[in-house]
């Protein structure tokens, strides 16, 4: 009963996408275990780009079924334009595509408080998407949260809108914007309920009849371990539980059907928003790694801060996530570097630190160590064969492994599905 994760072991953005792809292959069914439309998911199929936010990637693959699971967090209008654009695409999405009814509903009104309250935070904004994530968890948690199975039967769903109406009303008072109407909000998110209506099922038994059935899964996670609420660098942070633990939460299947868990990581570091991030190059070189890696943000357009390769909370994601193969991505990106630097520990105000401290704030005294590589100056993105790497990125790949006690199964020298050098094949073997 082979399930898999896929897991970001970064601040996200590190190729989820272009694995899952070309994990998908050997797999019956992907499924998506939290977040929301907060994610930007890119796969290159064949030179044409596809970016997923809430579908998962493994849409792209014919007759693969695609679950959004329970704990995922759906904009009605976002999941419709989705499967729109999809379609125009010429993907089959409808027949495939399955989603939880006890999923939560990204309201209108959280989209919209999310932004009040970035606004009002100022100087101290966490950088969030804009997109409501935050509201609707928080909403959800506070058990005044609206499912996805509501949308069967319009007056309950009025209802709850109404119920809860006052709470945010006196909110958007508080924040000086305009009271809006419960039936304005009804009808807004009634444009698309035909439309999801036919896609929602009882994702439970779905995904566990799949896999007694022997069927091969993949649970895809969206943004990555040190985003996660409870071990990421909070308050910097997204709303739900990317680490592996959130995959049985948010699927509603037991730890036993875990077998692997693959880590995306990517030869470099970024982060999108705001918060902690000590090999950041505020500079030049981040720069010129920004135009490189072609890294601006998926789902918003912002600029991802860029820096070196930090094992320090890699080890910390290998440590929550109990990482079983690791993928190795956008080495390509470093190609043309004369010197390339990974940090291997910190120094917190003179103490060694070799695992990422918790509560590690913008005022600590913070000095990254590093060790410094010889770039190796070759295209690498024609090689398919570790053995034909040069001697400066064959060390480069061994140190991080060393580094981080870990084998890198995978590794990617560019964005298409092609560009990918197998170390391990053999995910879904149970061992
Ligand atoms: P995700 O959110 O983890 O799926 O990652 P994103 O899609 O937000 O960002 C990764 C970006 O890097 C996308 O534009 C991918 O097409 C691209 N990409 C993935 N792997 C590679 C690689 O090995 N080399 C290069 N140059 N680009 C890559
Ligand atoms: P994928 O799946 C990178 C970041 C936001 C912000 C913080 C909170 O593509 O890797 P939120 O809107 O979730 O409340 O924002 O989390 N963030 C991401 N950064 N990749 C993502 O997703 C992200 N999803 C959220 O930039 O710092
Ligand atoms: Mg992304």
């Amino acid at each position: 009963m082979p399930l898999v994760v896929i897991v970001g072991c970064q601040w996200g953005d590190e190729g989820k996408g272009k694995v899952i792809d070309f994990l998908s292959h050997d797999a019956d069914m992907v499924a998506r275990y939290q977040g929301g439309n907060n994610a930007g998911h890119t796969v290159i199929v064949e030179g044409r780009k596809i970016i997923l936010h809430l579908i998962p990637s493994g849409i792209l693959h014919e007759g693969r079924r695609c679950l959004i699971g329970n704990g995922v967090v759906v904009d009605p209008h976002a999941l419709v334009e989705e499967i729109k654009k999809l379609e125009t695409a010429g993907v089959d999405v409808r027949s495939r595509l399955l989603v939880s009814e006890t999923a939560h509903l990204i309201m209108p009104y959280h989209r919209k408080l999310d932004q009040m309250m970035e606004a009002r935070r100022g100087a101290n904004k966490i950088g969030t998407t804009g997109r409501g994530i935050g509201c609707a968890y928080a909403d959800k948690v506070a058990r005044h949260g609206i499912r996805m199975l509501t949308l069967r039967d319009k007056d309950k769903f009025a209802k709850k809108v109404k119920d809860f109406s006052p709470f945010y009303q006196h909110l958007f008072q508080s924040y000086g914007e305009d009271p809006w109407s419960v039936d304005d909000v009804v009808e807004e998110v009634w444009q698309v309920r035909d439309d999801i209506l036919p896609l929602l099922v009882d994702s439970v038994t779905v995904i566990n009849d799949e896999l007694n059935g022997g069927g091969k899964v993949l649970a895809e996670g969206a943004q990555g371990v040190l985003l996660d609420v409870d071990f990421g660098t909070y308050p910097f942070v997204t709303s739900s539980s990317p680490s592996p633990g959130g995959v049985c939460t948010g699927l509603g299947i037991s730890p036993r059907q875990v077998s692997k868990v693959v880590g995306v990581m990517k030869a470099y570091s970024t982060r999108v928003g705001a918060g902690p991030f000590v090999t950041e190059l505020d500079n030049a070189l981040g720069a010129q790694i920004r135009e490189w890696g072609g890294e601006y943000g998926s789902t918003t357009g912002r600029s991802r801060r860029c820096g070196w390769f930090d094992c320090v909370p890699l080890r910390r994601s290998l440590q929550i996530g109990g990482i079983t193969n690791l993928a190795l991505m956008k080495l390509d990106v470093l190609d043309n570097l004369d010197e390339i630097k990974v940090c291997t520990h910190y120094l917190v105000d003179g103490k060694r630190e070799d695992l990422l401290p918790f509560g590690l704030d913008d005022a600590d005294d913070v000095q990254p160590i590093y060790v410094n590589f010889p770039g190796w100056k070759t295209n690498l993105s024609k090689m398919r064969n570790f053995d034909d790497f040069p001697k400066e990125a064959k060390d480069y790949v061994l140190a991080l492994e060393g580094y981080l006690n870990a084998h890198i199964d995978f590794i990617s020298v560019g964005p298409d599905r092609k560009e990918t050098i197998f170390r391990n094949g053999e995910l879904f073997k149970k061992d």
